[in-house]
């Protein structure tokens, strides 16, 4: 993990996370805004922090020519501020995905899912030019796996995805009353060993029903905005 830049302007010892959460998705939006034109399409990712900047996207809208959301949510929001939501299916390139993230290593290695979008950011993240990852000083972590991981799973698989999941000493548990965008249900793992992130994202999404888990190391993010009481610091993985 290597610290390229910290905009010290936005020094506020005393910042709430919400606050943390703010100054981050300006520093994206200040971030972005000099590679835009009236071309581009951008990914919107789901949660919190992703909220503040699409709140922050609407003031530059004419700026660019329209997003790609990864949550219905997301979408919702974006049609709201009147920016244009496109399919994927329907745009070439997707300039940077900007979203936030439930934890994150000194590799830029995350675990996301919180909100349960994981699949579609995973998505848009995959199809992105660039990842860009906001988050608050919280989320900063050695070794993945404090928050449980988010895995999607097909309903009917539930109990055969589960098993498997025990067979890597790890603890499975429903998350109960939680329907995905895609119709699927959400298992959360307590207590996996994630020393090896793309091994073990590879191993759970290898198994039967799987639709994808919220391990983000075979696509890790290119750049990490973090706030803390320090300012925003600009990180890469090395
Ligand atoms: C949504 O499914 C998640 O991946 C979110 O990006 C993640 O949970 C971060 O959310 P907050 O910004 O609300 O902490």
């Amino acid at each position: 993990m290597r610290i390229i830049g910290r905009n010290t302007l936005m020094k506020m010892p005393l910042m709430t996370q919400d606050e943390l959460k703010l100054a981050v998705a300006k520093a994206a939006i200040e971030y972005i805004t000099p590679k835009l034109d009236k071309e581009s399409v951008i990914g919107v990712g789901t949660g919190s922090t992703a909220n503040l900047f699409i709140q922050e996207l609407g003031n530059i809208k004419h700026l660019f020519d329209g997003a790609v959301a990864s949550s219905d949510e997301t979408a919702r929001r974006l049609n709201d501020l009147g920016i244009s939501v496109y399919e994927l299916n329907d745009v070439n390139e997707i300039l940077v995905y900007v979203d936030g993230a439930d934890e994150f290593d000194p590799r830029l290695n995350l675990i996301k899912g919180g909100g349960a979008a994981l699949t579609r950011e995973k998505i848009v993240a995959a199809v992105a030019k660039e990842f860009v990852c906001i988050v608050d000083d919280t989320k900063q972590v050695d070794i993945l796996g404090e928050f449980p991981l988010p895995v999607e799973v097909i309903p009917m698989a539930r109990s055969h995805v589960a098993r498997e999941l025990c067979k890597l000493n790890a603890q499975p548990v429903y998350r109960q009353g939680v329907v995905t965008d895609n119709g699927n249900v959400i298992i959360d793992v307590h207590n996996l060993d994630i020393s090896d992130a793309k091994g073990i994202e590879a191993k759970i999404n290898n198994i039967v029903g799987v639709v994808t888990n919220g391990l983000f190391a075979q696509r890790n993010a290119d750049l990490l905005l973090m706030g803390s009481a320090d300012g925003v610091a600009k990180i890469t993985a090395k």
